[in-house]
C-alpha cells in the first residue's frame, strides 16, 4: 500500500486550522487586542506537525480524526504559545517566525507575553471543556507533564542556562536539553492521541500501544530537534519562516555544533531506525507515523 503523506498532512492541516479559528473567536469577552495577538501567531502558516501527530497516534488506537480534535488543538497552542515566549528578546530574540514578523515585533513584549499566556491557559481549557471528565483528567496531566518544569519549560531553562556556560558541553546534555525542549511534547501528542480515543473504555487505554508510541515520540523528538538545528546551519529563511545562522553566534548548544553536520545525520538516522522499530508492530494502522518519521529526516522547514 502507498501512503502519501503530503496529503496526509494537508487534509489534517485544514481540519486542524478550522477548529483552532473556531475556539478563538469564541472567546467573545476577552480583549480584541489579545485575541487579535493570539490568532495572529496560532493561525499563521505553522507546519501543525505536533496535531498530525495527534491524529496519527488516534489512528493508531482505533479512533476518528473527530474524537481527537480538542487534543490537537491544546497541543497547537501550547507549541504556538512555547514558539511565542522563545522568540521573545530575553530568549532567543528572533524577528521572524512561520514567514511573518514575530508575535512581539508586530504587538509589542507586553501583549506577546500575554498571548503567550492566554495560549496555554486556553489549552487546557479546551481540554476540559470539550472532553468527557475521564478523558480531560489524562489529557490535562500528560500535556502538562509534556509542557511543564520537567518537560519543555524545563528544556527551555536548561537550552539557556546552556547559552550562559551553566552546564556540561557533552553529548548527554545536548540530548536531554532537546529531549526536554522538543521531545516532551511530542510524547504528549502521542499520548494526548491515545487518551482521546481510549480514556473511557471500561478496560482503559492500551498500555502496549502506549509504550510504543512514546518510544517512537522520544526518537522523533531528538531527530525533530537535529533536524531543526541542521536547518539553522544549512537552510535559508525564506523556506524555514525563520531566521538561520542564529545559533552558533548566539553560542546555542545543538547538534551540529558538539558534533558536526555529518555526525548529527548520522545519529538522525539511529534514532529514526529505533523509532520506526517501535512502531513496525502496529502494522498499516502506523503507516502515517513511518511517513512522518522519514519525512522530517530530510525537512528543510
Ligand atoms: C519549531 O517547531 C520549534 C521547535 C521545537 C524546534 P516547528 O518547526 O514545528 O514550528 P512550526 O509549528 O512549523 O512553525
Ligand atoms: C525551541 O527550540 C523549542 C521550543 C520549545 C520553542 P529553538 O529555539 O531551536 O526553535 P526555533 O529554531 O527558534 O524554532
Ligand atoms: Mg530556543
Ligand atoms: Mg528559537
Ligand atoms: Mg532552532
Amino acid at each position: 500500500m502507498t501512503f502519501d503523506l503530503k496529503q496526509f498532512l494537508a487534509v489534517k492541516q485544514k481540519v486542524i486550522e478550522q477548529h483552532l479559528s473556531d475556539l478563538l473567536t469564541a472567546e467573545t469577552s476577552a480583549p480584541a487586542s489579545l485575541i487579535a495577538a493570539m490568532r495572529y501567531s496560532l493561525l499563521a502558516p505553522g507546519k501543525r506537525l505536533r496535531p498530525a501527530l495527534v491524529f496519527m497516534a488516534a489512528q493508531a488506537a482505533g479512533g476518528s480524526d473527530a474524537q481527537a480534535l480538542p487534543a490537537a488543538a491544546a497541543v497547537e497552542m501550547i507549541h504556538t504559545y512555547s514558539l511565542i515566549h522563545d522568540d521573545l528578546p530575553a530568549m532567543d530574540d528572533d524577528d521572524l517566525r512561520r514567514g511573518m514578523p514575530t508575535c512581539h515585533k508586530k504587538y509589542g513584549e507586553a501583549l506577546a507575553i500575554l498571548a503567550g499566556d492566554g495560549l496555554l491557559t486556553l489549552a487546557f481549557q479546551t481540554l476540559a471543556q470539550h472532553f468527557p471528565a475521564r478523558t480531560a483528567a489524562a489529557c490535562c496531566l500528560a500535556l502538562a507533564q509534556g509542557a511543564g518544569a520537567a518537560g519543555m519549560v524545563g528544556g527551555q531553562v536548561d537550552d539557556l542556562a546552556w547559552e550562559r556556560g551553566d552546564l556540561p558541553r557533552n553529548l548527554d546534555a545536548l540530548e536531554h536539553i532537546h529531549a526536554c525542549k522538543t521531545g516532551a511534547l511530542f510524547r504528549a501528542c502521542l499520548k494526548l492521541g491515545v487518551f482521546a480515543v481510549q480514556s473511557e473504555r471500561a478496560e482503559g487505554t492500551d498500555q502496549n500501544l502506549l509504550a510504543r508510541l512514546d518510544t517512537y515520540g522520544r526518537s522523533f523528538g531528538l531527530v525533530f530537534q537535529i533536524t531543526d538545528d541542521l536547518i539553522d546551519v544549512e537552510g535559508n529563511a525564506a523556506d524555514a519562516g525563520k531566521e538561520v545562522n542564529k545559533d552558533a553566534a548566539r553560542g546555542k548548544l545543538t547538534y551540529p555544533s558538539l558534533l558536526g553536520v555529518v555526525e548529527s545525520r548520522r545519529r538522525a538516522q539511529e534514532l529514526a531506525q529505533q523509532a520506526l522499530g517501535a512502531v513496525a508492530p502496529i502494522g498499516d494502522a502506523a503507516m502515517p507515523l513511518v511517513a512522518l518519521m522519514q519525512f522530517v529526516l530530510t525537512r528543510d522547514r
